[in-house]
Formats: structure tokens, sequence, C-alpha cells
């Protein structure tokens, strides 16, 4: 993964990372799935869903390939690379195939939804193909493989959410969890492959997303993590897309809950319980989300708002919907209204045209928000995007990636000056397992959510600790537990 900065990443390498579950234990059921998930934390979160339908049909989870009936990779097309994954781990799985024929073999999600009937001809041993919205159909489309068919749906939907679909948690600690609350995305970034993929945006009901999350409050869990392409979009008027508001009655209208009163909703239904979102888009988001954020403590401090370039023409080139200015006036607004609020930030390197002026213009954007940490990555072409149809991808690789190494070098410096800046600080802690280099120390993360490690001393996951901060890397802030 040359392209994502790793060290910088607090969160959790797994989440961000290429496999993000790799099945659960095994539950009743007379068949077995065996269920990888690649890409992004919705797909994370759509492989629970699909757990959830199979296991209606019959199919318990099993982390081990041997038991497995079916097998299901939930597939991301954000960037070449990640694509490439995938059909390396499908070949894999088709030599399992001509040993085990009777394996059912299937790609879910965005590769799915990209390349459709393409994928059963080029990956010949592949026999069900199913896109995101169509995971209701997947029960029906197994039963037209038993009787010696390939099955494929690929139909986006305007309504479909799996609102009433209650997620299987695959692979978790017990500890954080995710709870999706809009699909798709309507903003057409111009580099972007998900609104093909996914879909047009529509918002989940905000009962179930409650609901969801006092379920897993009294299920142990201590953090949700609310998902969406463009969280801050999230707008509930009775269903259907969000595009079709202006359409809607003017009772629905009445009704309408945005973002600021569902964060505000979930934070009193759950008062101690951790509440997280994902991921914010500087057009979208309003002031009266931050002011929720300062108002609710159980809301952390902590805002993901990826910008791709410092650049106001870049910025436009790639249709994202505000410029250089307003970007800075947004963080100047998170400064003032949430003063310890935690940054990161999603930058592309390279895109069609940009001149070594522009990138230089995204180095000086870091400088001035000097982020706590962030997913960065060269500009790859996605077929069919507005890129790809109307620019050259003109930008030579070696240019792409030495401006992508200046990035994350300024990155980490800034990382390690934010992390240097807590020493001497206590933090608060949500402890969320053993540390992975070492079985003697906690990992969990502060509010800001960067990493904090420290030794073992009787404490439990799960629980909330105060923590002093010693030392530091660029990654991780370590120290020492205070108090009982
Ligand atoms: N709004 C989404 C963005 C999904 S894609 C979210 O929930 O995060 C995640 C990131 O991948 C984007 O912010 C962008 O930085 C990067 N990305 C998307 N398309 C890309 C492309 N064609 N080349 C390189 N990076 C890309
Ligand atoms: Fe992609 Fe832009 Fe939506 S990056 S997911 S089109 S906000």
């Amino acid at each position: 993964m040359e392209t994502l900065d790793k060290s910088s990443l607090p969160l959790a390498e797994e989440r961000q990372g290429e496999v993000l579950s790799k099945g659960s234990a095994t539950r009743e059921g007379d068949k077995r799935l065996y269920i990888e998930s690649y890409g992004c934390q919705m797909n994370f979160s759509d492989s629970e869903i699909v757990a959830s339908i199979l296991s209606g049909a019959g199919y318990a989870t099993t982390r081990d390939l041997e038991e497995a009936d079916l097998v299901l990779l939930n597939t991301c097309s954000i960037r070449d690379k990640a694509e490439q994954t995938v059909r390396k781990r499908l070949q894999f799985f088709n030599q399992v195939k001509d040993k085990k024929p009777e394996l059912t073999v299937g790609v879910l999600g965005c590769m799915a939804e990209r390349l459709k009937e393409q994928l059963l001809d080029e990956e010949k041993l592949v026999d069900l193909v199913v896109g995101p919205d169509a995971y209701r159909e997947l029960p029906q489309l197994l039963e037209e493989i038993g009787g010696g068919q390939k099955a494929v749906n690929v139909l986006l939907s305007k309504e479909e959410t799996y609102g009433d679909v209650q997620p299987v948690r695959l692979g978790g600690n017990g500890i954080t969890a995710f709870i999706s609350i809009t699909r798709g995305c309507d903003n057409m970034c111009t580099f972007c492959v998900v609104p093909f993929t996914r879909g047009r945006e529509r918002s989940r009901k905000p009962e179930t997303i409650v609901q969801e999350a006092q379920d897993l409050w009294a299920a142990g869990y201590k953090e949700i993590t609310l998902l969406g392409q463009n969280v801050d979009s999230f707008l509930w008027y009775g269903g259907g897309p969000k595009k079709d508001f202006a359409k809607a009655s003017e009772a629905a209208k009445a009704t309408a809950v945005d973002f600021a009163q569902l964060l505000e909703r979930v934070a009193l239904a759950v008062p101690e319980m951790r509440i997280r979102f994902s991921t914010s888009n500087p057009q979208d988001m309003s002031d009266s989300v931050l002011h929720a954020i300062a108002r609710h403590k159980n809301i952390c401090n902590y805002i993901h708002l990826p910008v791709q370039s410092g650049s106001s023409r870049i910025l436009k080139e790639m249709n994202r919907g505000h410029d250089r200015e307003e970007y800075i006036a947004l963080i100047d607004r998170i400064r003032r209204i949430i003063p310890d609020c935690g940054l990161s930030q999603d930058m592309i390197a390279g895109f069609p045209t940009e001149t070594e002026d522009e990138h230089k213009e995204t180095l000086s954007l870091m400088e001035y928000v000097r982020y706590h940490f962030g997913f960065m990555f060269f500009y790859s072409e996605r077929p069919n995007t507005y890129a790809a149809r109307n620019k050259t991808d003109d930008i030579p690789l070696e240019v792409k990636k030495r401006r992508l190494n200046e990035i994350i070098d300024m990155q980490q410096k800034h990382s390690l000056e934010r992390n240097k800046e807590q020493i001497g600080k206590v933090q608060e802690v949500l402890i969320e397992g053993s540390s992975k280099r070492s079985e003697e120390h906690w990992f969990g993360r502060n509010p800001q959510n960067t990493v904090v490690v420290f030794p073992k001393n009787g404490e439990r996951p799960g629980d909330m600790v105060q923590v002093r901060v010693d030392s530091c890397t660029a990654a991780t802030l370590l120290g020492e537990k205070i108090g009982s």
C-alpha cells in the first residue's frame, strides 16, 4: 500500500486497510459463509448486513475457509490498486474452487457494480455478482445458483437503506461498531467512482439508527461511528433520494431530520456512548453540526474532513463544491466552536493538469491546518468518471509519487508535532484491546482519534480511563493511567 501513509494512521490500520473482516466466529446454521471485506468502512458495515440477510437463509459465518460453502468478497473500486488486490484474491479462490467445485464464489460491492456481467467473463469461476443495493436478493440468487446457473443482480435503488436489517457484528472488538446512516453519494467529484457504484444518496430512518445505537449499548458496545459517504448531507423526510426532497409534501418537509438533529438524537439516546461520524464533506458541513459536537460531551471532538487539494482551481476541476478560502473559513469556525477538535484529511496528489505551484498550495494548506493525521493517495483514473472521460491523466507517475511523498512527509511532521503537544496532558481513553506490539499494554483512542498505548493494570476492554501522556511517535501517544 505505497499510497497510504500507514504510519500516520492512528485509526487502526486494519480499518482503512484492505482486508477488514475475515468472517466471525461460527454461529448456528447448516451452511457456512466465509466473507472478506475490502476498502472503506461502509463495506465492512455492509458485510455485517449481508451476514444478517444470509443467516435468515441458513448460513452461519465462519473464519475457516475449509468449511465454507459460500465465499463472498465485498470489493472496492476506489483506486486501480484496490481492484488489483481483489483480482489476485479471486484467482486464489478460483484455485480453491478447482479442488472443491461445489464451493460458490461471489463478488459483492463496488467492483460487482462497476463490472457487472463482465466479471463472470473475466473470472470464469465467479458464480455470483451482486451490487450494494441488491443484498436482500442474495438468498434467492443463491437458489438460482443451486439450479446450476450464474446469478447477477446489480440494480441500484433510490430507497434501499437496509434500515430494518439488524447487522451480524463480524470480527469486531465488541467495543466499537459502525452504523450506516446514508447510502450512495450525489456529489459527483470528477475523480470518484462511488456515485456510479453506490448510486443516489438516500438517508436511513432516524428511529432505526437510534434503535441500533441503543441495541449496541445494551450489548456492551461503548463507541459507535455513524457512517456515510457524506454524513453532513443526511436528510430524512420519510424516505427516498435526497435529490427528490424539493418534491416532497409539506408535511414530510416539516418533519425532516438533518444531520445535526440526528446527531443530537443519538447523543441523547445513548448518553454514555462515544459517538463518532465519518465522512464529513466541507461543502455540506453546517455550523449546527459543529454546535451539536460542542454541546454534547459524548460526541467526540474529531472531524475527518477530506479536502483533496489546496488549490482552488484544482478543487473546481474536481467539482468539490468549495474553494480553498471557504475550506479555510470552515477550519477557522471549527477551531472557534470546538477548540480542541482533532482533524484529519484525505488528499489526492497529481490530479490531471495539477501544476507544481498548485501542489505547493496543497502543502501550504496543510501548514495552515496542521492535521492530526491523514489518508493520502496519488490520482488513479477510474473508468467512466467525469475526469476519465474529459481529462488526460497527464501527470507522470514519478511526479505523482514525488508529490505524494512530499504530502506524506509534511503530514508525518504535523502528526509528530500534534502528538508532542499532548505530552504532559491527560487524555480520556476508551480501551479497545491489547496493543498489537505488546500484550502488557492496552490500546485505545482519545476523543481526537489518536491511538494511546499504556501499561495494563487490572483494567478491561471497554473501560474509559484517564491517561497522562509521557512520550509519543507520529502515530501513537504513550503514557500512564492516572487515578483509580
Ligand atoms: N466521501 C467518501 C470518500 C470516499 S473515497 C468517504 O466516505 O470518505 C475516499 C478517498 O479516496 C477520497 O476522499 C479521495 O481522497 C480518495 N479517492 C477517491 N477517488 C480517488 C481516485 N480516483 N484516485 C485517488 N484517490 C481517490
Ligand atoms: Fe466520492 Fe466525492 Fe462522494 S469523493 S464518495 S463523490 S463526496
